[in-house]
């Protein structure tokens, strides 16, 4: 979807429209239907004829012959609001908008206290983290009213924020104890908390020494889509890898790795899998990979230039006792070539939204006999008993 304002211009007629776009899209054109070229495939289908807005469906086709929609709305007018009637249309928004996913409560160090009205769960557009991407996040697991693995997030989070420069708002402790009660207002027993720490709100400059402070955001949110264990495709990610520096830490720069989940969903896929700079192979875009050979020994690229992943670190204990029971001959944590993990018996996928996720084919290479691999349900089970049942370590009961 384009919209008016992703463009420099004030666009008031179409043939502004045209030029703007086509200013946008590198070696793209695109044309109205009753413009249209013979012989180039340009098409433009106008969808609404209401006085205003007027929407319509444009249809280009890049020099690389892909096509995409762009489903752009003429907006003729503009209705100013008061604070309140901005608030209403948010609401209204949010209640029209379908999603598979609740949000039920969100922290804000902006106004210092927890809400549980979407509406108002907004973030300023001054921030340095909207503007700049100058922020860090982090995840949790909720199961059965406890935070699954939330001090080995945490910590990452705090790292993370080292790296960008970000100071803390406040000391680990009291982010730990907001965090615990987002999800205790929340009510939520099973979902996710999502947390950010951003250099602040400040002047739009690129610089963040004109940002107050620093802020905390969190939010709670029941995702209501049925999980899968169903064996799924990878590929090959042609988007570049991010540079050690950027891989290790967690930022909200994560344009790299949409256009990767991108390029695999347009090849059928669930995810694109990234080479380093070397050729070893090292992580998806939101997950780390893990094999089983041959001779049944677990694989890990290590984690020096991706991130350390919390669940495949957890992955990597609970293997012992596979190893202990002789299902795993041995776990290794390396530079894995490409070769090896094709030629893998097992090949998987392991995060926080994931969990333990069998990968029957990676490009052209089917994994076994294609379906999904008996270690990787075993991991998978792991997992899932590590969560509700799993030590104290890695499990902080939510009071509620
Ligand atoms: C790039 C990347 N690698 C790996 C992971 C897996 O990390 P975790 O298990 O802590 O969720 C993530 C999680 O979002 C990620 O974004």
């Amino acid at each position: 979807m384009a919209s008016f304002s992703s463009f420099s211009k004030p666009i008031s007629k179409t043939s502004d429209f045209l030029a703007n776009f086509t200013d946008c899209l590198p070696n793209s054109h695109v044309v109205p239907r009753n413009l249209s070229l013979p012989g180039l495939g340009f098409r433009c289908f106008q969808t609404g004829f209401v006085e205003r807005p007027v929407r319509n469906i444009w249809v280009v086709r890049n020099s690389n012959q892909n096509e995409a929609l762009v489903d752009s709305t003429q907006i003729l007018d503009v209705p100013v609001f008061s604070g309140f009637e901005a608030i209403e249309r948010l609401r209204t928004f949010q209640e029209t908008y379908k999603s598979k996913q609740l949000f039920l409560a969100m922290y804000s160090s902006i106004f210092g206290g927890i809400t549980t009205d979407p509406a108002a769960m907004v973030i300023p557009m001054d921030d340095h983290m909207v503007h700049r991407g100058h922020g860090v996040f982090d995840t949790a697991a909720i199961m059965d009213g406890y935070l699954y693995e939330l001090d080995q997030h945490l910590d990452r989070f705090l790292r993370s924020a080292t790296m960008a420069k970000i100071n803390i708002p406040f000391d680990r402790e009291s982010i730990r104890r907001i965090l615990i009660k987002t999800v205790s207002v929340s009510k939520c027993r099973k979902g996710s908390l999502r947390y950010w720490l951003s250099a602040g709100p400040g002047d739009f400059q690129l610089s963040p020494s004109g940002c107050h402070r620093p802020a905390l955001y969190a939010i709670v949110i029941q995702d209501q889509s049925q999980s899968s264990q169903k064996g799924i495709k990878v590929v090959t990610s042609s988007i570049p890898i991010k540079t050690p520096q950027f891989a290790v830490m967690k930022s909200v720069n994560y344009l790299p790795n949409v256009l990767s989940k991108m390029e695999a969903e347009e090849n059928g896929g669930y995810a694109a899998i990234w080479l380093d700079s070397d050729g070893f192979i090292a992580e998806g875009p939101n997950m780390n990979v893990a094999f089983v050979t041959k001779e049944k020994e677990l694989l890990m690229p290590h984690f020096d230039k991706i991130l350390s992943g919390c669940t495949a670190r957890r992955v990597l204990v609970l293997a012992e006792c596979l190893v202990r029971e002789g299902t795993l001959q041995g776990i290794r944590v390396g530079n894995l070539t490409l070769e090896e993990g094709k030629n893998a018996d097992e090949m998987m996928l392991i995060g926080s939204g994931v969990l333990v996720r069998s990968v029957v084919q990676w490009d052209e290479q089917v994994f076994g006999d294609g379906k999904e691999g008996p270690v990787t349900q075993a991991l998978l089970n792991l997992i899932v008993e590590d969560m509700k049942s799993g030590p104290d370590s890695v499990r902080v009961p939510v009071p509620y």
